[in-house]
């Protein structure tokens, strides 16, 4: 079997994933089935593309009359049966087990029995999803990130049952879409859901020990650090909703680990409707005319508050690998192209010395007692045997 041009390609859900994906696989030039129960949100998912199409146009990043050829590409339908005789279906429907397996049983009985499974969940296991189908093996994760056409990452996640051949074939087609693709083990958050944990919830850590405010840690994390946003700035973009869900959710699958427990602060703002952007109000008031605090731009500080974050990152992604979640390639490339990080996080360690990093882990987890802290044994087995995740490069 093999998976191309020609393969008709079925999406289903047309909420804020489902749109974007329907968008790439027509864009690529498959005929795609976007099936959406709710009639409002199939039309509003028709007008978007439409209009976000006719943009691209305007601005040639498509050519003259592609706008028209894609949407032409995209069959609008309201029912799972229009899927029949697709190649590759992906799930891009509520984040919900049982409502997925409803849709996952339904789908076995519509797609040829070569037909690939994908489903699009960011925090639900591919093994739980698989686990109510006849066919297991040609069910996998294809995890894509927000705003789909624009961000290259795509993570494949095999089930427990996943063959080789449906991550092969899946993995060729979405590389052949232009995309990155990472392999992550079926684990929760995967590989960027789980390694950036700590990108907000040390950041909110810091802001509740008093050691700096939310400007100052936004300012260090991106004049030090050089990312594009600070951890503020990006859950109020996300949501402190969402953000607080996923943190929820990641911590429940690992059994309630202390490295990966919710915030307070975070929590409250949810109660107290403060969820950022979309309300105008997060950790910043984004009302007109509202004056925000200025950091504290002090050069100790920002240093003190981005090393700190950034050894938790560190700490985090040395587990990824130590835990065989997914390679060092991977999971350097998973943060840089799914959540833009300025440096892949294996490779920062080795600029900034391990030993220097487990020294700031060290200091904290003396410090606090907390497991939250504890080095991944990885990092301090490496750091006892002078290694690096890289080779050095002279
Ligand atoms: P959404 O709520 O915007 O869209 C889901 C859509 O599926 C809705 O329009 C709903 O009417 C439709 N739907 C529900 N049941 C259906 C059925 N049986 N048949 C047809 N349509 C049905 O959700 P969103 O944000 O697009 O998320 C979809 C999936 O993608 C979830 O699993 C989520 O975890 C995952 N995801 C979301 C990301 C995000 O940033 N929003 C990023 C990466 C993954």
């Amino acid at each position: 079997m093999y998976l191309d041009k020609q393969t008709a390609v079925g999406v289903i859900g047309a909420g804020t994933m489902g749109r974007g994906i329907a968008q790439i696989a027509a864009a690529y030039g498959h005929q795609v089935v976007l099936v959406e129960s709710n009639p409002a949100i199939r039309e509003d998912a028709e007008q978007f593309l439409q209009r976000i199409l006719k943009r691209m146009e305007e601005k040639e990043k498509i050519g003259r009359g592609e706008a028209n050829a894609i949407l032409e590409r995209i069959d609008f339908q309201s029912e799972l049966s229009a899927c029949e005789g697709a190649g590759l279906i992906i799930e891009a429907i509520f984040e919900d087990l049982p409502t997925k397996h409803k849709v996952f049983r339904e789908l076995e009985s519509i797609a040829g029995s070569r037909a690939i499974l994908a489903s699009n969940t960011s925090s639900l296991s591919i093994t739980a999803i698989a686990g109510v189908c006849r066919l297991p093996e040609r069910v996998l994760g294809a995890h894509f990130f927000n705003p789909a056409p624009l961000m290259p990452l795509v993570e494949i996640v095999p089930g427990l049952a996943t063959s080789k051949q449906t991550i092969q074939l899946a993995r060729n087609l979405i590389n052949d879409w232009g995309k990155t693709t990472v392999l992550a083990k079926d684990t929760p958050g995967f590989i960027v859901n789980r390694v950036a944990r700590p990108f907000y919830g040390e950041a909110l850590r810091i802001l509740e020990e008093g050691i700096a405010d939310v400007a100052t840690i936004d300012w260090a994390m991106k004049k030090i650090g050089g990312f594009r946003m600070g951890p503020f700035e990006l859950m109020d973009l996300i949501g402190n909703d969402v953000n607080y869900k996923v943190t929820e959710t990641v911590f429940e699958a690992f059994f309630y680990d202390p490295r990966y427990r919710p915030s307070f602060t975070q929590k409250r703002m949810v109660e107290a409707g403060r969820l950022g952007k979309k309300t105008e109000i997060g950790y910043y008031d984004y009302s007109f005319g509202a004056k925000n605090p200025e950091p504290v731009k002090d050069p100790e500080l920002g240093q003190t508050v981005f090393t700190r974050i950034l050894a938790m990152l560190i700490n985090e992604a040395a587990d990824a690998v130590f835990m065989n979640i997914a390679s060092i390639e991977d999971v350097d490339m998973a943060m840089t192209k799914g959540v833009n990080y300025p440096k892949g996080l294996l490779a920062w360690a080795d600029e900034m010395g391990l030993d220097k990093i487990l020294g700031v882990l060290e200091n904290l987890q003396s410090e606090y007692g907390e497991d939250r802290y504890r080095p991944c044994p990885l990092l301090k087995r490496m750091v006892r045997q002078g290694q690096t995740f890289y080779p050095p490069s002279n």
